[in-house]
């Protein structure tokens, strides 16, 4: 018999007869002649109740090994349910354990807080938080794929090992086989693996926008690596990063990108994972569906830089960083902006070239870059990009500025030589994306396994 997943024995519209499944059990509940098992596969939020009655094999010689988190095969026969709750139950003829666990499975039915399941990284993708978490993420994965191959969009694989520094700030792994004293030793770069020194990519940009300036769309969707030494709710040292690159495109076509695509992926979400949002709705995150419907359904604010400092400043608001032209906007600032001024997902633009890596386009105000930031309410910034600057001259005066060597550039600075057009793109960070669809506040709840400073555990 096939074995056919809980999902779909939920969602029949008619029984489905005689069934096999397989999952784990979440809770057992006994009477005298019988006991309810919820079984649970992962394909949905819910369980598939499973009445094991006294009469079968197994019964009650099976019962100390049916503790929640054993794992399980069941056929039966799915019948129209009479308790409140379900359509359908299942009623079994054999019962296989696969697996026990015993009372000392760490999850058990209560509530547990997000920090004890951090330290169960390897067992929370069974709770029910992180099983609607991460169907979620699955989703908008394939949701993005979709959305840029609709448009055209070639998808490109950047590497991950890379010599250059697309950020410019220097905040980048090394990657070496170079050991001990032979790191440190003089000449070391030129004997290790790559005969130079290599680090793991903190943005496919660069590479991204070689294959833009042949297929005029593209997109990337990889991990990103940041050394950076943030200890806070939105980073993370490992994360994944969606980054199309446009030819012929200028600032306000890549805002215009950028809007429609959060636009899209939160529709795509209400309306292929609406179980699971509304249980986050109702757990992580109340009004979570209410903001979620606003922003897929209004038009985005923009704003120039200047202008969002000049609000800031007349807010009358006391923030902890000084508000101060030619400084980051700090995450207070952000939110400010985004949740308080404009109440909904709001595109900063035009930033202080001063703030910004060399590749931003420069304004011809001479002082600001064309840059463009999109943040959204509890997040802050969730995509950042620009459009390049596509002028020889200017590009490598800006990386002189910025103490950058051209001979390290060459291959980059020859797409300004050869063929040069105007381009444009972003990055989206996936887990913020994720942060903000199911309204999960902590960047280490919605990565399987989240690399921070100090933490790269499991
Ligand atoms: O603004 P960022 O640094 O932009 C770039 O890397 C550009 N090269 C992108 C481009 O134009 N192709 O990063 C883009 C996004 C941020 O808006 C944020 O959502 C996410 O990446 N991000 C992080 N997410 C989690 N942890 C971190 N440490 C992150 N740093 C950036």
């Amino acid at each position: 018999m096939q074995r056919k997943r809980i999902k779909e024995v939920l969602a029949a519209e008619e029984p489905l007869g005689e069934v096999r499944v397989q999952g784990w059990v979440r809770t057992r509940r006994d009477s005298k002649t019988f006991s309810f098992l919820e079984i649970n596969d992962g394909s949905s939020l819910g369980s598939l109740q499973a009445v094991y009655d006294a009469s079968r094999p197994g019964y009650p010689e099976h019962l100390p090994l049916l503790q929640t988190g054993a794992s399980v095969e069941i056929t039966g026969t799915v019948v129209r349910s009479q308790g409140k709750g379900q359509s359908w139950e299942l009623q079994v003829q054999t019962l296989q354990v696969l697996g026990s666990a015993p009372e000392t499975y760490p999850l058990q039915k209560k509530r547990h807080t997000r920090e004890f399941l951090r330290e169960i990284a390897h067992l929370r993708p069974r709770s029910n938080l992180f099983g609607a978490v991460f169907r979620i993420r699955s989703r908008l994965s394939y949701a993005i794929h979709q959305f840029f191959q609709e448009r055209g969009f070639v998808h490109v694989h950047t590497p991950i090992i890379t010599a250059s520094d697309c950020e410019g700030a220097g905040e980048m792994f090394r990657v070496t086989t170079l050991e001990g004293n032979a790191f440190s030793a003089p000449g070391a770069e030129t004997r290790d693996f790559f005969g130079k020194r290599a680090f793991l990519t903190v943005s496919g940009q660069l590479e991204g926008e070689t294959f833009a300036c042949a297929f005029s769309n593209i997109y990337t969707f990889g991990p990103t690596f940041r050394a950076e030494n943030s200890n806070t709710a939105r980073h993370a040292a490992e994360f994944w990063m969606i980054e199309p690159e446009m030819a012929f495109c200028d600032l306000i076509g890549d805002m215009e990108v950028a809007e429609s695509l959060i636009q899209y992926l939160i529709r795509d979400a209400m309306d292929h994972s609406s179980e699971d949002l509304a249980f986050c709705d109702e757990f992580v995150d109340r009004g979570l569906l209410e903001r979620l419907r606003l922003i897929a359904g209004q038009p985005f604010a923009r704003i120039s830089y200047t202008d969002a400092i000049e609000i800031l400043l007349r807010s009358g608001r006391s923030f902890e960083y000084p508000v101060v032209w030619g400084h980051h906007l700090q995450t207070e600032h952000e939110r400010f902006l985004s949740e308080e001024h404009a109440k909904g997902p709001v595109t900063i633009f035009d930033y202080p070239a001063s703030i910004k890596p060399f590749y931003m386009r420069q304004n011809e105000d001479g002082r600001t870059v064309a840059a463009m930031d999109l943040l959204v309410p509890g997040i802050g910034e969730i995509i950042g990009g620009s459009q390049r600057e596509e002028r020889l001259d200017r590009l490598t005066g800006a990386m002189s500025a910025q103490g950058l060597s051209e001979s390290d550039y060459w291959w980059y600075l020859d797409l300004r030589r050869y063929g040069t057009v105007p381009h444009a793109g972003f990055g989206l960070g996936f887990e913020r994306l994720v942060m903000l669809v199911t309204g999960v506040e902590n960047i280490r709840d919605v990565i399987p396994f989240p690399r921070t400073p100090r933490n790269a555990d499991f």
